[in-house]
């Protein structure tokens, strides 16, 4: 009997495709660039499932012209705003996705953002590179104390509670901001609070929301507006959660201090954006949740989400169970 066919649009960990391997026929995007989505196209028509990842588009067009063949699209990632899932539900294709395995490791950058943003680190070993050595002085690079400062988190989730966890190590006050507001904050000292009032109080803002249209941009001026002078942004989430334009208004006219994104929109930033020009902001390509452990367990449960369901079992972390109903 002919195996299944795979696609899987990277380089993955070689022991998760290997595992795939025994089971179904394999092929894997050998480049570092996503495929072109004509070859996703193609493949949508032949593969029984494909692996993907949070740059491949995989809209309604290309799923309503997908072949009858293909039932499982397994995303490498917790986030899948890349694929239309309301689509592939309609088509009885089920959707995979990362969770859990990659939520310490984002928690860690995060915090990584947070403290080279509030310390001046990026800026600081520019100069050094540059030849400028300044003498130690008084307000030379000076940033912003972390420790018993507010950090407000909105999204408070998996990933924004284990950046909680982390933050009672610095003897932070925190809020947090989440439709669940009021159920989960036990055991972590958060305190629930409004997104008015969490933007005008926390000295770090930092976003952990899903991507959807509700959060499409809801970081704007106005919201920007109510923080302090002093306070730094931080995106772990999403480019588009907030409005690239606001935030080059609100970092040139000393609106907040400092923003450190790892998403941006567009993904990849535009050489020409002027943010770029900003000292006053870090960027990173969206990093977060590359640590080596991390991407294997990624691409470990990638797989295990294709091989359930070409067994004909539902997928162990699937982001539309209305398949099965
Ligand atoms: C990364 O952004 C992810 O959604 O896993």
């Amino acid at each position: 009997m002919n195996k299944p066919a795979v696609f899987v649009t990277r380089k993955i960990a070689p022991s998760a495709t290997a595992r795939l391997a025994e089971i179904a026929q394999v092929e894997v995007w050998p480049h570092e660039d996503p495929p072109p989505y004509t070859l996703l196209q193609e493949r949508s028509g032949t593969a029984d499932a494909i692996i993907t990842l949070l740059t491949d588009k995989i809209d309604a067009h290309l799923i309503e012209n997908a072949g009858k063949q293909l039932k499982i699209i397994s995303q490498m990632a917790v986030g899948f705003d890349n694929i239309d899932v309301a689509a592939a539900t309609r088509r009885g294709i089920a959707v995979g996705n990362t969770p859990g395995v990659l939520t310490e490791t984002t928690a860690d950058f995060t915090w990584a953002l947070l403290m080279a943003a509030a310390r001046r680190v990026v800026e600081s070993d520019k100069e050094v590179r540059a030849g400028v050595w300044r003498s130690w002085g008084p307000d030379v690079l000076t940033g912003y104390d972390i420790y018993q400062s507010t950090l407000g988190i909105i999204g408070f989730g998996r990933i924004g509670q284990a950046v909680a966890r982390r933050a009672n190590g610095f003897d932070m006050r925190i809020l947090y901001n989440d439709p669940d507001c009021g159920k989960v904050e036990a055991g972590l000292g958060a305190e629930c609070a409004s997104l008015d009032e969490l933007l005008s109080q926390s000295d770090f803002v930092t976003l952990h929301v899903y991507y959807s249209k509700e959060t499409h941009h809801m970081i704007g001026r106005e919201q920007l507006q109510m923080m302090k002078p002093t306070a730094i942004l931080i995106n772990t989430a999403r480019g588009p959660v907030v409005e690239p334009e606001a935030l080059l208004w609100a970092l040139s006219n000393g609106i907040i201090a400092g923003a450190a994104l790892d998403v941006t929109e567009p993904e990849p930033i535009l050489r020409s954006s002027p943010l770029l020009a900003l000292p006053n902001i870090i960027i990173t390509p969206h990093i977060a949740s590359a640590s080596k452990a991390t991407r294997e367990r990624m691409a470990q449960i990638a797989v295990d989400n294709v091989i359930a369901g070409l067994s004909g079992e539902p997928l162990p972390h699937c982001a539309n169970p209305d398949v099965y109903r």
